[in-house]
């Protein structure tokens, strides 16, 4: 094999295991991260619920239950700075345009640097409903918008059939504003220093009602660590407001028979709206 077909075989290779984005010369064993993360102790649950943004980081959430042994463990000192400075900015921002241009100067996320786009929401801030996913993927990387490729054209349709329009009646955002490379799942860094904003962007557009779109946004918001097919299709409550954890319109697209359990979420989600 002459250099440049092992060459192209190599990077072939690399694109079927999803590793589809060069970010820097060497590489980051991220699997290393995390453990060293999780070895860094844990702190007392009170402390690891996410609280939201404008409320002190030690503030007991209100209407969310205990469930101490599905907690996933808790933040690196580094983790709990970088949240703090996120939840401080987050705080002091009191409308969208104002939190949307500190979201876009925040470097606290290390995903920020491998991003073609920082990708915050679509739909109307303000909307009855607010629908939150993962993190955005390589469409969304692109284009600068949460859930434009195929998992959000069906997100569109499921939306459809509850008689609600994308763009007039649904805010949509994702707990990270950028690209975890080769969509692996966010770690626990990325996803801390993303929460503060997230949240403060759902206390200002104040839903009537949460869809929480798979385990990701279910775990962060809620801390809940039970799996998404357990947890979907009961009411949860995050600060107030109702939030049902469904599944994920990609985890739909790889198994079809799944959208009878999505039909139903659904369905819930149309008859609070409607209350
Ligand atoms: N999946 C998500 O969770 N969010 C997106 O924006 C796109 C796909």
């Amino acid at each position: 094999m002459d250099q440049i077909t092992e060459i192209g075989t190599i990077l072939e290779w690399y694109l079927s295991v999803g590793v589809d984005e060069a970010l820097a010369d060497a590489p980051i064993d991220r699997f290393e991260t995390s453990k060293q993360v999780l070895a860094r102790g844990t702190p007392p649950v009170a402390e690891r619920r996410a609280s939201p943004a404008s409320a002190p980081a030690s503030a007991p959430s209100p209407g969310l239950s205990p469930r101490r042994e599905a907690i996933p463990p808790g933040p690196s000192a580094a983790e709990a700075a970088i949240a703090a400075n996120a939840r401080e900015i987050a705080a002091a921002c009191d409308d969208f345009a104002a939190l949307e241009a500190a979201i876009r100067a925040f470097e606290g996320c290390p995903l920020k640097a491998g991003a073609l786009n920082t990708v915050i929401a679509d739909g109307t801030f303000g909307a009855e409903l607010m629908l939150i996913g993962e993190a955005p993927g390589a469409d969304e990387d692109r284009l600068g918008k949460p859930f434009v490729g195929r998992a959000g054209q069906l997100l569109d349709k499921m939306l459809a059939a509850i008689g609600r329009d994308r763009a007039r009646d649904a805010y949509i955002a994702n707990i990270l504003f950028w690209r975890p490379p080769g969509n692996r799942k966010p770690d626990p860094v990325e996803t801390a220093s993303c929460l503060p904003f997230i949240e403060r962007l759902i206390e200002l557009s104040k839903p009537k009602v949460i869809v929480l779109l798979g385990a990701t946004p279910t775990s962060t918001l809620l801390g809940l660590g039970d799996g998404i097919t357990r947890l979907r299709g009961r009411w949860r409550d995050w600060h107030g407001i109702p939030a049902m954890p469904m599944l994920h319109p990609a985890y739909l697209l790889r198994q079809p028979p799944a959208k009878r359990e999505a039909w139903h979420d659904l369905l819930a989600v149309r008859h609070r709206l409607l209350d």
